[in-house]
């Protein structure tokens, strides 16, 4: 007999926890750079088109299929069809799920020191944008540093999972999200005040210059979208497993795609006039938001509380996302491999503590894993775009392709028709994501694997 499965206690319960997973460093960290390094509005604008035509496919066909199994992604495909090698896009969203744990723990844990040095003021009077690059890259360079805070942060995401996310997470997203966003808007009205640079900084960032695109840029969009998203690699498929058969699954799906694409657009617009004010390079990288946000912080009154405050909450709005990250696999192994919740979430961990020590070490404690061979770049970068945008590019290939194709759009759209009597965009839905998805992925894969241009 079925165990019955745990739910989310109410719709909100599910579109905060799942909006949790979807709000995280993506939308602060790797949004505003990916942008600095893409030409500004022109990739803005791309993000929202992909957003729009397949981060809302995905997002609902990840939604429904979880939905319709309660499996994790494993255990989804082999239950629609049971035998096959479907299930192998599943084992590809649980490694790509712990591979992205490992480097965005590293991120997450230099969210976490922050708290601790604005808050000592380490970044009080700045005179100079290289006083800050001086202080962050002395500060991920220190090994100690930078995998003892791995360390700890892995283990709040295993504290997290093995007390159970419900209603703890629940409720705290509830609290957080709304202060999150209150502290964004202030920092936004502080950065758009700040005079010189500033429109220089909003035309970057909201006046496409069509010139500044190349195929690349259409890749990295997609790849941040899905990210930001948290698609391609079954975290909504097992979020989705825990929604009631009487929620709208359609509006859940948009609810999420608009929450996260807001706050990552708020970070942006937050972030470049700033940046253009200080002087600073668009085009830095990784380290963007640790170098912009404490300059900014420190020009205004009460900067010390405000800054430290915001990372404070970055860093849970992170710890969110790695709960959903350490989540699919441990359900994984929950539900396919009858371990307990327990030693699934220990062990995964571990093994993602592992494999983040190499990224931790890259950005400049050693020159071992700073500059991979062949790829040449540091190993945290190296996972990013391999897991963080190609794993995801592929899984979100592979998932249109069972939903439109393989498991069919009638059988999904029965499972969206329960709990809504209608669905709008159903047969837009169908053309997405039997079409649309597809066909925009295959064509961008094409284009890689013909000019090699993959790093
Ligand atoms: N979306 C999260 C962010 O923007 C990160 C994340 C959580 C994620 N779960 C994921 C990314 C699953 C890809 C797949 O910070």
């Amino acid at each position: 007999m079925e165990k019955s499965r745990e739910q989310w206690h109410s719709k909100l319960g599910f579109v905060l926890a799942a909006a949790g997973s979807a709000i995280g460093l993506g939308n602060i960290w790797r949004f505003p750079y990916m942008t600095g390094q893409n030409g500004g509005a022109a990739f803005v604008l791309i993000y929202m088109i992909f957003v729009v035509l397949i981060g809302f496919t995905i997002m609902l066909a990840e939604l429904t299929l979880g939905r319709h199994t309660q499996r994790n992604p494993v255990g989804a495909f082999a239950k629609i069809f049971p035998g096959t090698q479907w299930k192998w896009v599943g084992a590809l969203g649980v490694v790509t799920g712990v591979a992205i744990l490992s480097f965005y723990s590293v991120i997450a844990g230099w969210t976490m020191g922050y708290i601790f040095k604005i808050a000592t003021g380490q970044f009080n009077n700045i005179t100079d944008s290289r006083q800050v690059e001086e202080i962050f890259s002395q500060f991920v360079q220190n090994p100690l540093a930078a995998v003892g805070l791995l360390a700890l942060f892995i283990g709040l995401t295993v504290g997290v999972i093995v007390g159970g996310v419900s209603a703890g997470i629940e409720r705290w997203t509830k609290i957080l999200m709304p202060i999150l966003l209150g502290i964004l808007l202030l920092l936004l009205v502080r950065s758009l005040t700040l005079g010189k640079g500033v429109v220089e900084g909003l035309l970057f960032y909201l006046k496409p210059n069509f010139h500044a695109v190349k195929i690349e840029t259409w890749v990295q969009a997609l790849g941040q979208a899905l990210f930001s998203l948290s698609l391609g690699m079954g975290a909504m498929i097992t979020y989705g497993s825990y929604i009631s058969k009487k929620e709208n699954l359609a509006t859940c799906a948009a609810y999420v795609c608009i929450f996260d694409t807001l706050i990552a657009l708020l970070a942006g617009l937050a972030i470049f006039p700033a940046l253009f004010a200080m002087g600073m390079d668009p085009a830095g990288g990784p380290g963007l938001v640790f170098l912009v946000l404490p300059v900014v912080f420190d020009m205004m009154p009460g900067g010390t509380i405000f800054g430290t405050a915001f990372f404070i909450l970055l860093t849970i709005a992170a710890l969110t996302s790695t709960i959903s990250l350490l989540e699919v696999a441990v359900a994984y192994f929950i539900d396919e491999r009858n371990w307990s919740r327990k030693t699934a979430a220990v062990v995964v961990g571990v093994l993602a503590f592992l494999l983040g020590i190499p990224s931790a070490l890259s950005q400049g404690a050693s020159t071992w894993f700073g500059c991979i061979p062949l790829v040449h770049m540091p190993f945290l970068d190296f996972m990013n775009v391999l897991f963080g945008n190609y794993a995801l590019t592929l899984g979100t290939l592979l998932i249109a392709l069972f939903v439109g194709w393989k498991w069919g759009t009638k059988n999904a759209v029965k499972e969206i028709l329960q709990g809504n009597s209608q669905f709008k965009f159903q047969s837009i839905w169908m053309i997405t994501i039997r079409f649309v998805a597809p066909a925009a992925i295959i064509i961008i894969l094409i284009y890689l694997i013909c000019t090699g241009k993959f790093f």
